[in-house]
């Protein structure tokens, strides 16, 4: 029997497996994220670790875990909570969620894709205001999707459910990337590859779909939303660092482009304050894979991951196969 520890709520079907597999598991059962000197104490022993992403996982949670420690499953596709090169140096094997978490992300990068282009956060702060409105040939006018171009950035798994998305609504995709989307992908997709600044200049809405790290802090800063520009929207469900949110206040209070849609912040669950005053941003809590359906499945393959490694047989996605 090993001792197996959630840092937080998770699907009850996941820790069912792990239970049923006959490991002694111990949950962190609240609503809010376990705080970091609890998290030290909850993880000491453990063989194997299911974190979210509100946990921090660095050197200091591995020496409280002790040499024991055999695997950490993020239940998250991204794992920039994760410092992986110490948990490699411990022999600790990483894994994230990939392959589950596409289609629902997806929806809600289409989502803002739609709210920020059609300012509907606007349209319902009105109506929810009391305040008098008519229907009327300026009311709340956004721009149509038709005819016009996504810029993907990163067409992986989400960058690519997104990009099918656009497509039934009427756009042209042009994608950006360390390497060429599957011959498949592109052919289905119509889809070019550029450049980033080429893709920020073409793109009428340019939606993030990459993973953080030190490589892509601030892709998007000051410069390369001026390459966006005036007419053009910004969509954000990857990582917040990504973009530099003091820029991107300035860039959205200015007009150096019409908009943003966010569900991830630099600072989360910090909100830079001038975003809060803006109304051509949409701002949602990280909610991009919160359906049931997803989160079961995510919280049921880092399950797998950690019943693999804790039998001796290899991980079911260990990360990099992002
Ligand atoms: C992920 O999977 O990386 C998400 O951000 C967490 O839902």
């Amino acid at each position: 029997m090993s001792s197996i520890v959630v840092t937080g709520r998770v699907p009850p079907e996941a820790v069912g497996l792990l239970r049923g597999a006959g490991h002694e598991v111990r949950v962190w059962e609240h609503d809010e994220p376990v705080a970091r000197d609890e998290l030290l104490g909850l993880v000491a022993g453990a063989d194997a670790l299911v974190t979210l992403v509100t946990e921090r996982v660095d050197t200091g949670l591995l020496d409280a875990a002790g040499p024991g420690l055999r695997v950490v499953a993020n239940v998250a596709v991204g794992y920039d909570n994760i410092d992986v090169a110490a948990c490699a140096g411990r022999g600790v094997v990483v894994t994230n969620t990939p392959g589950v978490l596409e289609e629902a992300t997806a929806d809600l990068a289409m989502a803002l894709v739609l709210m920020t282009t059609r300012r509907l956060g606007e349209a319902e702060r009105l109506v929810r205001s009391g305040q008098a409105w008519q229907w009327g040939m300026g009311l709340l006018l956004g721009r149509g999707l038709q005819g016009r171009t996504l810029g993907v950035v990163g067409l992986g798994g989400i960058g690519t459910a997104t990009a099918r998305r656009a497509r039934a609504f009427g756009m042209t995709i042009v994608y950006s990337g360390r390497r060429d989307a599957p011959a498949e992908i592109v052919e289905e997709l119509g889809a070019r590859r550029v450049e980033l600044p080429e893709l920020l200049e073409a793109g009428d809405v340019v939606t993030l779909h990459l993973p953080y790290g030190p490589a892509t802090h601030h892709l998007v800063g000051a410069d390369e939303l001026a390459l966006l520009g005036a007419t053009s929207y910004l969509v954000n469900t990857a990582r917040g660092p990504v973009v530099d949110e003091t820029a991107l206040v300035a860039a959205l209070r200015d007009g150096t482009i019409a908009g943003a849609g966010l569900d991830v912040y630099e600072n989360e669950p910090q909100v830079h304050p001038g975003l809060l005053e803006l109304d051509n941003v949409v701002l949602l809590p990280h909610v991009g894979s919160a359906t049931i359906e997803t989160r079961t499945g995510m919280a049921r393959l880092a399950a797998r991951n950690v019943l693999a490694v804790l039998a001796g047989e290899g991980p079911v996605t260990p990360v990099g196969d992002v």
